[in-house]
């Protein structure tokens, strides 16, 4: 029997979950200052959604330790088990993030760090579409996207036994894609990562004052 992208993910993010991240990781390098950013850009008591939160280490754990309310969404049983244990008392919801909806204007900002390339091109769109309706006006968007178009599957991801399978536009579509779900980039930073790299956007719900 075939699996279909998103099984191979949730899969694979099972498997291989406990040796991608420890229960006591710090955010380190980039990611690290990317939560610094976040708490300098979001106040205090606002609410945050990170979607494709993982097991929540490092930054539900670190959003909810500067004081902003995080809710997790995740499609990986093994990941939202361990950010229910280690952010206790938040939500952390086990969805797809292409089915999951929150009614309009709920978030003041979400955060979506290397989720969105493992799902299916054609459904990456409509969900930065259902982002932007549920973050207030000029609410903060950041997430990881491509930079060079490129599909495909790791056999034995990271020594798992588990497969993982990922899509990415590069970052000319997506740039298209976020000015189209109604976003402004407001900064874009390349992220080199072994022979490729990922793109990362700073965006805001609507238009520049
Ligand atoms: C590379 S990890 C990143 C985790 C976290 N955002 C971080 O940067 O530390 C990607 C996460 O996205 C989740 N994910 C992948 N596809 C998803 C989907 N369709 N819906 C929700 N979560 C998904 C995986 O289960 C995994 O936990």
């Amino acid at each position: 029997m075939t699996s279909t992208p998103k099984e191979i993910v949730r899969r694979g993010y099972d498997a291989v979950s406990y040796s991608y991240r420890g229960d006591e990781d710090r955010a380190a390098g980039e990611r690290g200052a990317w939560i610094a950013r976040i708490v300098l850009t979001v106040d205090s008591g606002a609410h945050v959604l990170d979607l494709g939160c993982g097991c929540g280490v490092p930054v539900s754990r670190d959003l909810v330790a500067a004081g902003r309310h995080v809710t997790g969404v995740d499609i990986s049983d093994v990941q939202i088990a361990r950010a229910r244990r280690l952010v206790p008392g938040r939500t952390f919801i086990r969805a797809d993030a292409g089915e999951v909806d929150f009614p309009s204007a709920t978030f003041d900002a979400v955060i979506c760090l290397y989720m969105l390339i493992h799902l299916p091109l054609d459904e990456q769109p409509p969900l930065l579409a259902k982002v932007a309706s549920w973050l207030q006006p000029s609410g903060l968007f950041v997430v990881t996207a491509g930079h060079r178009a490129w599909t495909g599957t790791a056999a034995n991801w990271l020594g798992s036994g588990a497969a993982m399978w990922w899509s990415h536009a590069d970052a000319a579509t997506y740039r298209r894609w976020l000015s189209a779900a109604g976003f402004t980039v407001e900064d874009e930073e390349y992220v080199p990562e072994g022979d490729g790299g990922h793109s990362l956007f700073w965006c805001r719900r609507g238009s520049r004052p």
